[in-house]
């Protein structure tokens, strides 16, 4: 019977970073599981930004998803300062392998990151409809729009914004945004974020890694904009943990589980704020002395800074308790565990984990979701300032330590607020308990047969085949 279908390709261009990579992934099997019609092949570009991404490519075993590792064209002269640049150069390479995959089947759409959008020249060129797939929430999505409106209206400069308390009412959102969580991309480059926010406009419909039930309002106010594409909340589409072939991995990942296995229910707060989040010595003294004052039970992922003497990159500790306040270590040695890199995902699944401060990454965000953990909002960058917003007053699933802090323009938190935002998040009165542990059971569900994620990403099949 196979043969007699008609075939159907599409081609995708993630951001070759891991986490936008494996999010494409579990979309590439979402839809091809879904629809036997349906190749898919992702395109890597040559970037050189992520190692890990070869094993995981190796690793992927889905006889309709496959790869091509572009190869950087030498003879391209173009300017390549800015990531948009390198991207762009890359565009005669990605049409032409394209092209090549697309070879005896139909060529139906390109599903682009957010950030590789100026390769919609390439779909038009070879006559096929553009979707983004975007990695954020709907609600944020909804206030990029938003604020390229703010800026074209251009009744105050948009830097005035970010200093001021102002607060501004956006579709997408139920309360006012104050513009000191809006994302920095916005004020970083406008005439760029006019170019990429255009873009978005124009394209066929956008996959958002989100479902209906956690984000109904900001799904809702997009469907009814009629400036902007059609919406495909497909998630949550969470990262497959992969099997660590390093054994010293594989032992601190048993021993911090361990460890968890030893606590009582609920009673452990985690903290990690992803592979790039850090603090200074005088913050982590802030967090240590909240932590010791709280009483509560700890798993702490801290990193250590990148130098500027030397260039190292962030790393980790080798022996923390240098930065930590003297006997920190032994004081808690009952309570507590200090540690680098946390297997998140298996973390945050574990019982024994009752909240979670997070620099609030949209995957992150879905994982704690995911797994009924409720948030304390410590933002570091992008967009993750307005996704503490969210979590804090839209969803009411998270207390905030500072929503507004900015990784590149640090101020100090003061212990006495972290304390005071960790005995929140632990309180298991607190309202944030409840209404995460709801979300939880509506996530599990939105994937499954004719529920809101799975229905979406029927109607985009549906769009993408022209059916
Ligand atoms: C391409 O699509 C057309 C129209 O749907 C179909 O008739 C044709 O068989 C398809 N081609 C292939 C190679 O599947
Ligand atoms: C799908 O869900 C809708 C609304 O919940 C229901 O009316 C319909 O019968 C369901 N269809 C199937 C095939 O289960
Ligand atoms: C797909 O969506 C686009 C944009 O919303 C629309 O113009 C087009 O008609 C849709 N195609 C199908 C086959 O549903």
């Amino acid at each position: 019977m196979a043969e007699t279908k008609a075939k159907t390709t599409l081609i995708f261009v993630p951001l070759p970073v891991l986490s936008h990579l494996l999010a494409s992934i579990k979309l590439a099997n979402l839809l091809t599981d879904r629809d036997d019609r349906l190749s898919i092949t992702i395109l890597i570009l040559n970037l050189q930004l992520d190692s890990k991404i070869s094993s995981r490519i190796k690793n992927s075993q889905n006889s309709r998803v496959h790869f091509v590792q572009l190869e950087r064209d030498e003879s391209d002269k173009s300017p390549k300062s800015t990531l948009v640049q390198i991207v762009s150069s890359q565009k005669s390479a990605v049409k032409s392998a394209a092209a090549a995959a697309a070879a005896g089947s139909n060529l139906s759409g390109f599903i682009f990151d957010i950030l590789c959008s100026s390769m919609m020249d390439v779909a038009a060129e070879l006559g096929a409809p553009s979707y983004i797939f975007f990695t954020c929430g709907a609600a944020g999505l909804g206030l990029l729009f938003r604020i390229s409106d703010l800026i074209r209206r251009r009744d105050r400069a948009l830097k005035d914004y970010l200093d001021s308390d102002a607060e501004v009412p956006a579709p997408t959102f139920v309360n006012p945004v104050p513009a000191k969580v809006w994302p920095a991309m916005a004020f970083a480059n406008e005439a760029g974020f006019l170019d990429l926010t255009d873009r978005l406009r124009s394209v066929s419909g956008i996959v958002v890694n989100t479902f209906l039930e956690l984000e109904a309002h900001a799904i809702a106010a997009l469907a009814g904009d009629a400036a902007a594409p059609a919406v495909y909340p497909v998630g949550p589409l969470l990262h497959d943990e992969e099997e660590s072939a390093d054994d010293a991995a594989r032992l601190r990942r048993a021993e911090i589980l361990g460890w968890l296995d030893e606590q009582p229910e609920s009673s452990v707060a985690f903290l990690c704020f992803g592979t790039n989040g850090y603090f200074d010595e005088a913050q982590v003294t802030e967090i240590a002395t909240a932590l010791e004052r709280s009483g509560t039970r700890f798993l702490w992922s801290l990193r250590k800074p990148p130098s500027k003497e030397t260039g190292a990159a962030i790393s980790e500790y080798e022996n923390p308790g240098k930065v930590l306040p003297g006997g920190f270590l032994d004081r808690t040695a009952g309570t507590g565990r200090v540690i680098g890199w946390a297997p998140q995902m298996a973390v945050l699944s574990h019982r024994a984990v009752g909240g979670f401060m997070t620099h609030c990454g949209w995957n992150s965000i879905l994982e704690s979701v995911s797994c009924g953990v409720p948030m304390a909002v410590w933002p570091m960058f992008a967009e993750q300032q307005m996704n503490a917003f969210q979590l804090v007053h839209e969803l009411e699933i998270a207390v905030e330590i500072k929503m507004d802090y900015r990784r590149d323009a640090p101020k100090l938190v003061a212990a006495d607020r972290i304390e005071k935002g960790i005995r929140e998040l632990m309180d298991v009165d607190n309202k944030i308990h409840a209404n995460v542990k709801e979300l939880k059971e509506k996530s599990k569900n939105a994937l499954m047969e004719n529920e809101s994620s799975s229905n979406f990403v029927r109607s985009f099949i549906e769009n993408v085949t022209n059916l």
